[in-house]
């Protein structure tokens, strides 16, 4: 049998996000109502991690035990992996001892390797190029907020990072429109994003018009984990791509606005907005755990 993973949010079908949400919306409830729910008892996670995490650490672990199994934190100093023991060698030997693995880590190329040598489902946490979990999430909460995505319009404002090129991939998979708006030099790959005659993406110069009528606004830090030598450069490339109160005016009147988290007040962001009436990021957080419990019952146990 072929093992499913997680890597990229396209390795999912639509019908497949649709049973997600609706999985994760009956264990959140279960959650909120304090009612067990050990669907997977004496199930194991490792959690590799290769950059800093607080969210994406809490939930998964959380989650798993929430679940009846358990979960095992490695990261990179204190384990072989930071001392040049092949990803394949790892992944033959950390998969004969566990059920899942979630990983967070630099290339995409190093998790699909990984996901090459595994006898068990990989997920991934976060790679430079994709956060699928987080679209996940993020998704979850729109959908409980506002209802279906299908059909409307989220603007992405600032780098084009792993959640924006995973918020093309997402629009993709489940018809909705991405209004992109980077600074020059920072907007979405055009190889990676297939860009060029994509309807479900259109790019914009000012930050502004990429907001007009949307319904959800995101953005996230200007300077993403792994790139800091840029970090000075960003700062001054991106100073006018901070989302505001103009720029939630000019969206739908009942926009949300998203970021993924941790967020830099001032920079990307200013604090009317992240911590206004339109702000939905606690959910947002909160989110990640009801959906990747779903995620990781799904891989385990499939539909149940
Ligand atoms: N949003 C997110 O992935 O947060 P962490 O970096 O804290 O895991
Ligand atoms: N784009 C950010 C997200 C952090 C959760 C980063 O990769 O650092």
């Amino acid at each position: 049998m072929t093992v499913r993973h997680f890597l990229q949010f396209k390795d999912f079908s639509r019908a497949e996000f649709e049973y997600l949400f609706a999985r994760a919306r009956v264990i959140k409830d279960k959650f909120k109502a304090y009612e067990t729910h050990q669907s997977l008892f004496d199930r194991t996670l490792v959690m590799i991690f290769e950059k800093a995490s607080t969210r994406t650490r809490l939930s998964f672990e959380a989650g798993m035990q929430q679940l009846g199994g358990s979960a095992i934190y490695l990261n990179t100093r204190d384990s072989q992996l930071g001392r040049g023991e092949p990803v394949e060698d790892s992944a033959e030997v950390i998969s004969r001892m566990s059920d899942l693995v979630m990983i967070r880590t630099f290339e995409q190329s190093i998790i699909e390797r990984f996901a090459a040598h595994s006898r068990v489902p990989v997920i991934n946490g976060l790679t430079n190029e994709y956060h699928p979990c987080q679209i996940l999430a993020d998704i979850f909460t729109f959908i409980e907020r506002r209802g279906a995505i299908e059909g409307k319009t989220v603007a992405w404002v600032g780098d084009a990072n792993n959640m924006c090129n995973t918020w093309l991939q997402a629009a993709e998979t489940l018809d909705f429109m991405v209004h992109v708006s980077s600074p020059p030099g920072y907007g979405p790959n055009p190889e990676l994003n297939k860009i060029t005659d994509n309807p479900h993406v259109r790019l914009f110069a000012d930050p502004m018009e990429a907001c007009r009528g949307a319904h959800l606004v995101s953005t996230d830090v200007w300077t993403s984990m792994g790139y800091e030598a840029e970090n000075e450069a960003r700062m001054k490339a991106f100073a006018d791509w901070r989302v505001d109160g103009e720029m939630m005016k000019i969206a739908a009147a009942d926009a949300v606005f998203m970021h993924c988290l941790p967020a830099h007040r001032g920079e990307e962001v200013t604090p009317e907005v992240i911590d206004g009436p339109q702000s939905v990021v606690w959910d947002e957080a909160e989110n990640r755990m009801h959906a990747q419990k779903a995620l990781m019952e799904y891989l385990l146990l499939g539909r149940v």
